[in-house]
């Protein structure tokens, strides 16, 4: 099969990008990135050599690019993990994430319908079911909670939900949807809050906390949302929603003095900071549909993951040294820029 995986560049979608190459060497794995500034090709050196992998740099919102990419690779299946992601950015500039994240699927999907797939998955978040209060630990996100966004970030994913369901309904296209937690692990780009104060404890700098930290999330290590994601293009039902989630809340608080505690570094590193405006309370999610009809399991807790994270942070120090210097930028251009001449 041809799969063609958007934002393969980025964090989860390389971690799926590595997984999809190496577990399936009789498919062809497409990665599509526009390598924004989150976009990094360093992340996919493990498997940029390898036969059943190809890498095209585009923007997903451009249909003279996708429909080249479909007529060239005439893929089965499209997972589109191409998005602005960061919540704090969407607050600066929400006009990018009107782009990527909701014309971008739609330009996808009007290429799927196009072309002919046998699968499209779209890679949603909880986010999307807006926040819960923390004095109610008894409340879950499941998939039929409605729709309730707080931030420009999350109503451009929730809008591209809609589209795809739509897409389903009115033309048929064979759809599903993830909608997972907080993700952590390798290759996470240090603007988001593990591998940011993994980062800036190292070097012994103040570690920004917002409001009062006590805002929950609920973590999910990044491979097992990967496994979470091969389930569902294989096996889930075409159409359907599933949440993805491995019951692991903790308080932003909890999950900086973890990472301090691990690093042997002094408590008064953190620094309270002005709140995000619409800071989201608690995220925590029901996975139950996932486990029932998919068999689903995570492989990580909290404890194991974070202690296998910052382990993979200790030793891959080039590579967050990079992005924190500007150099990853350069990557595409020393690596493409004389086949591109
Ligand atoms: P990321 O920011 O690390 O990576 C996004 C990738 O998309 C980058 O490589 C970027 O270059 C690429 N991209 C952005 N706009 C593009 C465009 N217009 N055309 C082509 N490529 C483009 O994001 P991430 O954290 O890996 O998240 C991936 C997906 O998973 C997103 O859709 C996000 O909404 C969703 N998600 C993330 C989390 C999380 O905790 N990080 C949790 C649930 C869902
Ligand atoms: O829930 C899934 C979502 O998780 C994804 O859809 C998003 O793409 C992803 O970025 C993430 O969103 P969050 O806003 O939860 O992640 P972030 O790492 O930005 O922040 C996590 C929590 O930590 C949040 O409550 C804000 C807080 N925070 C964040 C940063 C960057 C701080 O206190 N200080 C910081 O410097």
């Amino acid at each position: 099969m041809n799969i063609i995986v958007t934002g393969g560049a980025g964090f989860i979608g390389g971690n799926f990008v590595h997984r999809m190459v190496k577990k399936y060497p009789e498919d062809t794995i497409i990665n599509v990135d526009l390598l924004t500034y989150a976009g990094n090709l360093e992340t996919c050196k493990p498997v940029e050599n390898e036969p059943n992998y190809k890498f095209y740099r585009g923007d997903i919102a451009d249909a003279d690019f996708v429909n080249r990419v479909f007529e060239a690779e005439k893929p089965d299946i499209v997972v589109n993990f191409a998005a602005e992601s960061h919540v704090d950015r969407s607050i600066t500039d929400p006009g990018i994430f009107v782009h990527s994240n909701v014309l971008g699927t739609v330009t996808l999907l009007d290429a799927c319908r196009r072309y002919g797939i046998k699968r499209y998955h779209q890679v949603s978040t909880d986010e999307v079911y807006g926040d819960l209060p923390l004095d109610r630990p008894d409340l879950f996100f499941t998939e039929t909670t409605p729709l309730h966004t707080s931030s420009p970030y999350s109503s451009s994913k929730a809008s591209a939900d809609l589209f795809v369901l739509a897409y389903h309904r009115t033309f048929g296209l064979p759809v599903t949807i993830s909608r997972c937690s907080n993700n952590y692990g390798p290759y996470h780009f240090p603007e988001k809050l593990i591998p940011l104060m993994i980062s800036r404890a190292l070097a012994d700098e103040e570690l920004p906390v917002y409001g009062d930290g006590a805002n929950v999330r609920d973590w999910l290590h990044v491979s097992d949302h990967c496994a979470a994601i091969d389930l569902i293009i294989h096996n889930g039902r075409v159409g359907e929603v599933y949440n993805v989630g491995g019951h692991n809340e903790r308080t932003n608080l909890e999950v900086v003095k973890t990472i301090l505690h691990a690093l042997n570094k002094p408590e008064s590193l953190i620094r309270f900071v002005k709140d995000r405006p619409g800071h989201d309370r608690r995220y925590a999610i029901d996975p139950t549909k996932l486990e029932t009809e998919l068999g689903w399991k995570p492989e990580y807790n909290f404890d194991t993951g974070i202690a296998q994270t910052i382990e993979w942070y200790l030793n891959n120090r080039e590579w967050w040294e990079h992005i924190i210097s500007g150099e990853y930028q350069n990557y595409f251009e020393n690596m493409y820029g004389e086949r591109l001449s």
